[in-house]
Parts: C-alpha cells; sequence; structure tokens
C-alpha cells in the first residue's frame, strides 16, 4: 500500500483563495475535461470515482454525464475544500453526488465503479504508480480509468517570447518540483496505465490557448497560491519582481506582444481494465 503523504506539505495548500482559483481553473479546464471524459466512455447511468476532487468541480461535471440514474463519489482530504463541494453540490441538484474525506491511499473497497476518475491529483502524489496499482482494483473489469494531467513543458515554447510569462513558469516549476510535484506527467501516465498492469492508454495532449479574463490571469493565480512556499522551498521569486503588480504587468506583457494567453497542457489517459 502506498504511504499517505501528510496534509501540511501539500503544496497548493488549503486557503480559501485557492478554493476560489480552482473554482475558476474548473470554469476554464471543464470543456477540456468533459471532453477526455466523454471519449472515455463515461455516460449516463455509471458509477464513477472522482480522486482529489477539492472544491467538486471535476466531480460535478461527471455527475451531469452520468446524469440522476449514476452516482459520483468525490474523494479528498480536503475537509475544507469538501465542505465547500457539497452545498455546490446541493444548489446544482446534484443529489447523486457524495463526498468522502479520506487520503487517496486508505480507500476501501466498495461496489466496483465503472469509472475512476481524476484531474491534477496523480501528479501530487508520490508514487502515483502504486495508487494506479490500488486503483485497478476498484473498477469493475471492463470500466474505465481516466486522468487528466498537467504537461508544463508543453506549455513553455507558448510563451518562449514572453520573458515574464517564462520566468513565472520557471519559479513555478521549481516550486512544484521542490514541494514534491511532478510538473511532466505525459510518460508518468504511459508507462505508469501500463505497469499497474493495464493496456496502453489512449493519450491526449490539450494546451487550451484563448483571451479569456481567466486565461490571461491564471499564472498570476498560480503564483499568489504558492507564494507562501517561495520562501520555505528557499526559492527567491525575484525574477518575477513585485507580486503585488505582477498581474498587471503580465497582462501587459500580452498586449504589448499581440499574444494569446495560453494554460498549462493538460495531458489525459484513459484505458480499460480487463475482462
Ligand atoms: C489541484 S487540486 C485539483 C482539484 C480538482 N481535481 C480539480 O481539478 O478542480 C488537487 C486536490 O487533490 C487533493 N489531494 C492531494 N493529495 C491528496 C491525497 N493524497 N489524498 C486525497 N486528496 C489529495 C488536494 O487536497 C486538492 O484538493
Amino acid at each position: 500500500m502506498a504511504t499517505p503523504q501528510a496534509a501540511g506539505s501539500y503544496v497548493l495548500g488549503s486557503a480559501a483563495s485557492e478554493h476560489d482559483r480552482l473554482v475558476r481553473q474548473g470554469k476554464r479546464l471543464g470543456p477540456f475535461t468533459e471532453r477526455l471524459f466523454r471519449d472515455a466512455g463515461l455516460g449516463p447511468g455509471q458509477r464513477v470515482l472522482d480522486l482529489g476532487s477539492g472544491v467538486g468541480d471535476v466531480a460535478l461535471l461527471a455527475a451531469r454525464l452520468v446524469g440522476p440514474t449514476g452516482a459520483v463519489v468525490g474523494v479528498d482530504r480536503d475537509g475544507a475544500a469538501l465542505a465547500k463541494a457539497r452545498p455546490r453540490a446541493a444548489e446544482a441538484g446534484m443529489t447523486h453526488v457524495r463526498f468522502l474525506e479520506s487520503d487517496v491511499s486508505a480507500l476501501t473497497g466498495e461496489v466496483p465503479f465503472d469509472a475512476v476518475v481524476g484531474r491534477f491529483i496523480l501528479m501530487f502524489l508520490p508514487d502515483p504508480v502504486a495508487i494506479l496499482r490500488q486503483l485497478v482494483t476498484h473498477v469493475r473489469p471492463g470500466g474505465v480509468l481516466v486522468f487528466q494531467e498537467a504537461s508544463w513543458p508543453s506549455f513553455l515554447p507558448q510563451v518562449a517570447h514572453l520573458p515574464l510569462w517564462t520566468a513565472c513558469a520557471a519559479l513555478i516549476m521549481e516550486t512544484l518540483h521542490r514541494g514534491g510535484v511532478r510538473s511532466d506527467m505525459g510518460n508518468v501516465l504511459f508507462r505508469g496505465f501500463q505497469d499497474a498492469g493495464l493496456p496502453v492508454p489512449t493519450m491526449r495532449l490539450d494546451v487550451p490557448v484563448d483571451q479569456g479574463a481567466d486565461t490571461r490571469r491564471w499564472l498570476y493565480d498560480l503564483v499568489c497560491t504558492l507564494q507562501p512556499r517561495f520562501a520555505q522551498l528557499g526559492l527567491s521569486a525575484e525574477a518575477v519582481g513585485d507580486v503585488a503588480t505582477l498581474g498587471e504587468r503580465l497582462e501587459r506583457e500580452l498586449d504589448e506582444t499581440s499574444s494569446y494567453a495560453a494554460g498549462v497542457g493538460l495531458v489525459g489517459a484513459w484505458a480499460r481494465k480487463p475482462g
């Protein structure tokens, strides 16, 4: 069994501002996650387990796909995040979603699920392959595992001509690295699925680009979440300047170079459990 990691070491923390950031992120990435889940076969009547639910965006998305004849269980160890996820589900009329406070490594068997899903969760785990192996036992034969994780290297070429965006990306990647987080999940997913006894996964890489306000501000948003970690992890934020003015300076850099804004790469993988 994988060893649970101390919740306090989770690099993004559990502040209310981080939970708000997850909601903005969920709105921006929802269409990409929905397309991945639909292609992986999520649909009406299925029972879905969502790992690392946070404030519930992926669980709610899955709940819309499976409809009222299906069911979704969302798991997270952050009780404060789940306390926000539950009323969001109630307000959306999603009575077929429930949330469970648990470390993903401590899950014990329920009735096997038709699908196990997650967005931005395996990258935070010390041993994602061990977790994938455990998860396979929570899926019925013929059921599907589908994950969408980050690929920072596929974002970098989009901002190579933007010195401030590049400096922020470098600072964030180093913070993630020192915080024990993988910033490039492509091959981890590709190999990890197979090491967990699953078939070669179907893979997808999306790099969202647009001019929406949330996409123009997402990098600044993430710097704000990680700011308390810089000194703790021995990093200087000098290269990005005063965080109080960073949001405006990042947007100005886009405007002065007539550039679109890009999001972090989203690497998706799915495979069905043989049987
Ligand atoms: C970046 S957030 C993503 C939330 C959600 N999946 C989304 O896309 O909006 C990662 C979530 O994983 C949770 N998490 C991290 N490690 C965990 C673990 N070992 N067990 C359970 N939850 C964990 C965190 O508390 C956080 O809510």
